[in-house]
């Protein structure tokens, strides 16, 4: 009877056989180097903490370092964040002074303020432009990525890879993958089919002047346009809706933070991993402006970028959205 076992049935192991020694002198595959990852993010308000958080559950991080020039509220969101610790993957979190960011693999910008009612856009601009430039000086000679969440993001994009002196590629805007995020829910909705079916995507600028690129939306391989009952009349409608949303939201909870947090959560999983996802973030483009178009999105960064198929409307509007950042960027000169 005990000779007889079922299928499948191995012995357990005995002395004589021991499973293989680790020799610790080989180097840890890259899955291991990986989990390493030392994430920045400085500023601690509402979307640094929704960062923060998203970071953990997706368990992006091995040490995660926070820092706020209101130095009490980047220790206590540490240990508030630390007290979680049972319910996400190891990660240690930390306050740290700025300095200590030089030392992460991928520092997130999401330091400034939000606009008041009562103020210009370009008051807004020139502020948090200030505060993105300090930053991108204590940033000079970083080895790793930044990428930039503060608002308006195109433009503290370059703000930052100038002042920084760091390649183009590894300065990235969390740019239109939000107003994407924000489109390919709208439609999904709208047509009654999962989110993750609609291949749609906006560029340009990541806000008033971004570019939902129609002509080449695609629902589960269907061209948008082609899809039974689509009417082309509603694009420009969705569209403002589109850039409409973070208004509706501010309005009425005076911020916007989970859909941003899972956002750079996204970018920052992409970068650890060296996912090499094409996404449409906002660097430094070959014309000196940042904006967003798909570039690969990887251990190097934004790397490279792709020319995705426009008609003459959507070619035409994007060049529109290049020249305002322009002239925005321009004005911090005076
Ligand atoms: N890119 C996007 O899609 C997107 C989405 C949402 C919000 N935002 C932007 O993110 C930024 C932050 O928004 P919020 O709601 O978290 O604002 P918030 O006021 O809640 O937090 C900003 C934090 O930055 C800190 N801070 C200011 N100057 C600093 C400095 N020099 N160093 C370190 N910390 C500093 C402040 O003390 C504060 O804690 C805003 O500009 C907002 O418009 C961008």
């Amino acid at each position: 009877m005990l000779g007889t076992r079922p299928p499948g049935f191995q012995p357990a192991a005995t002395n004589r056989q021991r499973p293989p020694r680790i020799d610790s002198r080989v180097p840890p595959p890259a899955i291991l180097q990986a989990m390493k990852a030392r994430i920045g993010i400085i500023g601690t308000g509402w979307v640094g903490t929704s960062v923060a958080f998203s970071t953990l559950l997706a368990g992006h991080a091995r040490e995660l370092w926070l820092h706020d020039t209101r130095t009490a509220v980047a220790e206590g969101e540490a240990m508030d964040l630390a007290d979680g610790a049972a319910f996400y993957p190891p990660c240690a979190v930390s306050a740290v002074p700025l300095a200590q960011m030089r030392e992460a693999d991928v520092v997130v910008l999401a330091a400034g303020r939000n606009g008041r009612p009562d103020e210009s856009r370009l008051d807004l601009l020139r502020d948090n432009a200030r505060i993105a430039a300090g930053i991108g000086v204590a940033l000079k000679g970083f080895a790793g990525i930044v990428i930039v969440v503060t608002n308006p993001v195109d433009v503290l994009t370059r703000v930052v890879q100038a002042a920084s002196g760091l390649p183009p590629e590894r300065v990235l805007g969390t740019g239109t993958l939000l107003d994407t995020a924000r489109l390919r829910e709208r439609l999904a909705v709208r047509l009654g089919v999962a989110t993750q079916s609609v291949h749609a995507q906006v560029v340009g600028e990541h806000g008033d002047s971004s570019v939902a690129l129609w002509s080449g939306a695609r629902v589960g391989g269907v061209a948008l346009r082609d899809w039974p009952g689509w009417q082309a009349q509603d694009e420009a409608a969705l569209a403002q809706q589109v850039r409409r949303a973070a208004y509706e939201v501010i309005q009425r909870k005076g911020a916007t933070n989970h859909a941003i947090g899972l956002v750079t959560a996204e970018l920052i999983g992409c970068i650890v991993n060296d996912e090499r996802r094409l996404l449409p973030v906002s660097r430094v483009q070959d014309n000196g402006v940042a904006l967003s178009l798909p570039a690969l999105v990887g251990a190097a960064g934004a790397s490279q970028v792709t020319a995705p198929a426009m008609d003459r409307a959507e070619r035409e509007a994007l060049v529109a959205s290049s020249d305002l950042l322009d002239r925005a960027f321009g004005t911090l000169a005076g």
